[in-house]
């Protein structure tokens, strides 16, 4: 004998809904929810390439800093094509809360090069030469310039993390070098995180250092004996917190669907691009950046920029098909995928049938109905309710038999890390019965039982964010529904941000 209530729900649905077949007798959406169909958005190669040849990342040792500066904090050059400040942070270009550097990427010293071999020498000590104006500049050091020391500036450079090339030279005509620093040494080694050629040698010198005395003229910096000396490749990375390596290094970036936008950094740091990823808005149709790709842009041969181009879905080596273009060579190129903690998010996981079939819990997720409802929380195989592939959720009792809202959990709870912050997102389909009806439809997204966020009203697939609070092992649930005012979840992921 159903409850009174229950009662009054079967009679409110005989009045508003007469016409709708519920979702669990396969009844097909509002017909006001048409897809969109506009596809997904790939890179303008174009404007990348025209933006490596506005930047400049190019630099030399200076002539007035001490030697044995902290190498600086990776910096953005430019933004979606637009140059930017100069020593433009990474933190400066992330909007979101992802501006922390990890503990873990500062002062690595995991990975020391040694096996540094000649790729050019010095022309002869008489003449002038030019030191290197290269990307990926570090730091610089004076070494005993009692004779022309590379076994002490290859030592220092192996304590250099990601250190793959040094020029060594002599400075001359620099005051600060000649008379005011404590090493009194005018033999340079300079650091750089990527690996230059003789060709990359035009800083000549030519600034003037000494202060003036009188009207003597003040002589000019020169440079003599500029050699290189390089490790065979970049120092490969670790994979940044949070990310897995999707493929690379391979010298095509990825031409892929679901791109958002890119940055220049100013060195091959696949920690700072994945921290402008997770620090990227969101696209009002694609949600949070998943997936970044890394390369280097060579041009007429010369490492000139690192490209991170960031994307709403996640691309693999199959799009990694831009090899270049004009004088531009794609180098080095690595896709990372951002690690979400939503076991099958996207509710793929559940193929009990090929066609049409619905359950009230499969291996990952668990739906629960209150006391007196039936089927208010259920997953779904048919592509028509998904929103990409063929599974969803459903909130709101399938066959309408009961208002209730529906509780969806994964089985086991999300692994965080205590104190972290990650966002949760997913999409959200209010459509099914049209407008009138599930103006009341609503879902909330609850953290360790405890709403943290969610969305009412009709809509068809759209974004909703939560940013919670890991403690280690947490319980996530979507709670909502109430038949008619059915809601569709899918594509659940859990990013730390
Ligand atoms: C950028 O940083 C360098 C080194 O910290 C500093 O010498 C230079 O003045 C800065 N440039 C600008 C424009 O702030
Ligand atoms: C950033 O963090 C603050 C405080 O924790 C929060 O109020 C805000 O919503 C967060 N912003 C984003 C974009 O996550
Ligand atoms: C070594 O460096 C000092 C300081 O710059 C300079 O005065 C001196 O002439 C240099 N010696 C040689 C041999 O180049
Ligand atoms: C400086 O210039 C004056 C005249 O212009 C000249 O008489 C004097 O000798 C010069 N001094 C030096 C050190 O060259």
């Amino acid at each position: 004998m159903p409850s009174p209530t229950r009662l009054f729900a079967l009679a409110a649905l005989l009045v508003s809904a007469t016409a709708l077949v519920p979702p669990g007798h396969q009844g097909l959406p509002n017909q006001a929810s048409t897809p969109d169909n506009t596809p997904a958005p790939t890179p303008d190669n174009a404007v990348i390439a025209d933006t490596a040849g506005q930047v400049n990342q190019k630099s030399s040792a200076p002539i007035d800093a001490p030697p044995n500066a902290d190498v600086a904090a990776t910096t953005v050059t430019a933004v979606d094509g637009t140059v930017t400040d100069a020593n433009t942070t990474i933190a400066a270009v992330s909007a979101g809360n992802s501006t922390r550097r990890r503990a873990v990427d500062v002062g690595r010293f995991g990975k020391r090069q040694s096996g540094f071999e000649q790729v050019f020498a010095g022309l002869p000590a008489g003449q002038h030469d030019a030191s290197i104006e290269g990307t990926a500049y570090l730091t610089y050091t004076v070494v005993n310039n009692a004779t022309y020391n590379v076994d002490a500036c290859l030592a220092w450079a192996a304590t250099i993390p990601n250190c793959v090339f040094v020029n060594l030279y002599y400075e001359f005509n620099n005051e600060l070098l000649d008379f005011v620093f404590s090493e009194k040494s005018n033999l340079k080694c300079a650091a750089y995180g990527d690996i230059h050629s003789a060709a990359e040698k035009t800083n000549f010198g030519g600034q003037a250092s000494y202060s003036q005395v009188g009207n003597a003229t003040v002589p000019l910096t020169y440079i003599t004996q500029s050699s290189g000396f390089a490790t065979k490749n970049l120092v490969d990375p670790d994979t940044p917190e949070g990310y897995e390596l999707v493929f690379g290094p391979t010298g095509g970036a990825n031409n892929a669907p679901g791109y958002m936008g890119f940055a220049f950094i100013d060195k091959y740091d696949v920690d700072a691009c994945a921290q402008l990823c997770n620090g990227r808005g969101v696209d009002p149709v694609g949600g949070s950046c998943q997936y970044f790709n890394i390369w280097r842009a060579v041009v007429s041969g010369v490492p000139t920029a690192y490209t991170c181009s960031m994307y709403y879905l996640v691309a693999d080596e199959s799009t990694a098909v831009n090899y270049g273009q004009g004088d531009l060579v794609v180098t080095l190129s690595r896709g990372y995928a951002r690690r979400s903690l939503a076991i099958d998010g996207g509710f793929e996981g559940y193929t009990a049938c090929g066609d049409f079939c619905f359950t009230v819990s499969d291996a990952t997720w668990t739906g629960t109905s209150p006391a007196g409802g039936d089927d208010d929380a259920t997953i779904f195989f048919f592509p028509p309710y998904a929103r990409t592939g063929h599974g969803s959720a459903l909130l709101g009792a399938a066959f309408g038999d009961d208002a209730h809202a529906g509780t969806l959990t994964p089985a086991a709870p999300i692994a965080t890390v205590a104190g972290r912050q990650y966002v949760v997102q997913f999409f959200a389909d209010s459509s099914f019965s049209g407008a009138t009806i599930e103006a009341t439809a609503g879902v909330e997204v609850h953290w360790n039982g405890k709403k943290v966020g969610g969305v009412t009203g009709f809509q068809t697939y759209g974004l909703v964010q939560a940013v919670v609070v890991g403690t280690g092992s947490d319980k996530l649930s979507f709670v909502g529904g109430a038949a008619p005012a059915w809601v569709f979840l899918d594509d659940v992921s859990i990013f730390a941000l």
